[in-house]
């Protein structure tokens, strides 16, 4: 990165040189060079559209397009030098152009600046992201709907304040996780609807006295369509926004997901084996295998959640229309797109081989009376009112506390103490099989609801674009 302090994109106006700290200061480049890409297109769209309506001759739109093309060969191949005194990727691009096809270059920059121009890159930019993200969510929902089919009659205790409560199947809480993914899916599009409108043609703030077809140019970048007011169009990051509030969700619900990893990897629980390549060991104690995947993914929400207070903050009083400012919109964006895209993928790539140890599922889920609620329904159903039955199971409870037994591990007639309505057909609700297949309704946990969930699931999966 060269650094000279003079900038010959206003120095018509100046009296003397850019202060080289001020320069570095004020440049975006270093972190906003990643844009290139979307910049060269959307300088490819703006000349094309200019050659259109009669400002540039088909002769200078080639020239222009084919610099722009060799730029990004250049920028591709690392031969292209960035430099801080040209701020940013926008006039660092447009000087190189003007290097390489001489006067010509200049012209590029008619009816458009530069504030129309990064509202458009990054929207580009944005765009770009949650395409791939969206791919990352839906292939890591995909292991889950597939591991969710295999495990679907594998019984583990479910929780409520992470007590045992009743009998779940593996297959159950594994959609679980898909439906939270499912509505950050649908929050992304929705997301996506409105990163993708169009603020080139705004130019300053005001529009631009040239003749310009936004609509053209909307339709030649991929956008929905161009946006209405041109103050708020070079002023507006609410996408940006959206999108960091968007990506928190996802973060969260993949601590809470990385969370139950961590547990259940533990010696304490032991319901699932992560594969090694998932995991690091210790340089002191031989014995350990760490969950450092979902720690980290856990630990990284946190950066994210960040991003998003960062951007609503420099947001926050901003008058119309653009302001220095917003070029602090570009870090918190680009690390929330890297680190949910790469929390993804590390999930994505790691869930389809979680080894569930059902024997210690199992072996959990008798622990804990988890099925003492079977235990009422089946009084219930035997004429006792639920507030009743609900203190005989109690007072069976505390015999099985006392004595170390489960309730499926009582004779009929130490059951009988508690109730005389209880008779032998009690130990097909007593088991772990019997209480799940129970739960047999849509939403419930029987393994035939879990294939038949799994089965919607997978066909939402495979209707999406
Ligand atoms: N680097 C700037 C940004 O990221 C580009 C727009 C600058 N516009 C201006 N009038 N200084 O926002």
């Amino acid at each position: 990165m060269t650094d000279q302090s003079t900038n010959a994109s206003w120095g018509g106006r100046f009296s003397e040189a850019t202060d080289a700290f001020v320069a570095r200061y004020t440049a975006s480049v270093e972190f906003d060079q990643r844009m290139y890409r979307q910049d060269i297109q959307g300088s490819v769209a703006h000349a094309t559209m200019l050659c259109k309506v009669g400002v540039l001759t088909e002769q200078e739109r080639d020239d222009i397009i084919n610099g722009l093309n060799e730029i990004q060969s250049d920028i591709e191949n690392g031969k292209f030098e960035w430099s801080i005194a040209l701020e940013d990727v926008h006039m660092n691009i447009e000087a190189a152009l003007t290097a390489k096809i001489g006067i010509t270059g200049k012209k590029l920059h008619t009816g458009r600046s530069r504030n129309d121009q990064v509202a458009t890159d990054i929207r580009l930019y944005m765009r770009d992201e949650i395409d791939v993200i969206s791919a990352e969510l839906t292939r890591l929902q995909q292991g889950l709907v597939e591991l969710a089919e295999r495990e679907a009659d594998t019984i583990m205790p479910g929780f409520t304040h992470l007590q045992t409560a009743q009998p779940v199947t593996f297959g159950h809480h594994l959609l679980a996780w898909n439906e939270m993914l499912e509505r950050d899916y649908a929050r992304l599009q929705d997301c996506r609807k409105r990163v993708n409108q169009m603020p080139l043609g705004a130019a300053a703030l005001a529009g631009t006295t040239y003749p310009i077809d936004r609509h053209y140019t909307a339709e030649l970048l991929g956008f929905e369509a161009p946006t209405e007011n041109s103050l708020d169009s070079v002023s507006d990051r609410d996408f940006a926004i959206e999108f960091t509030s968007a990506a928190s969700l996802i973060m969260m619900h993949m601590s809470r997901f990385s969370e139950e990893l961590v547990l259940w990897a533990s010696a304490q629980f032991q319901f699932v084996d992560l594969p090694d390549r998932f995991c690091t060991g210790s340089s002191i104690m031989p014995q350990k295998k760490n969950p450092d995947v979902p720690e980290l993914v856990r630990g990284k929400t946190g950066r994210v959640y960040g991003h998003m207070i960062s951007l609503l903050t420099l947001m926050k009083s901003q008058p119309l229309a653009y302001n220095k400012d917003n070029q602090e919109d570009k870090e918190p964006l680009f690390d929330t797109a890297d680190t949910l895209r790469d929390s993804l993928r590390a999930f994505a790539d790691m869930v389809p081989h979680l080894q569930a140890k059902k024997e210690f599922m199992r072996e959990a889920a008798m622990r804990g009376f988890s099925t003492a609620t079977d235990l009422a329904d089946y009084v219930v159903r035997k004429g006792i009112p639920f507030r009743d039955a609900h203190e005989i199971v109690g007072k069976a409870v505390a015999y099985g506390l006392e004595t170390g037994k489960d309730l499926s591990e009582m004779t009929l007639e130490e059951l009988k103490q508690f109730s005389n309505e209880i008779s032998d057909d009690v130990f097909d609700v007593l088991t772990l099989e019997g209480s799940v297949a129970a739960r047999d309704h849509i939403g419930g946990t029987a393994p035939d609801q879990v294939r038949a969930a799994a089965g919607r699931a997978r066909q939402k999966l495979s209707a999406r674009g």
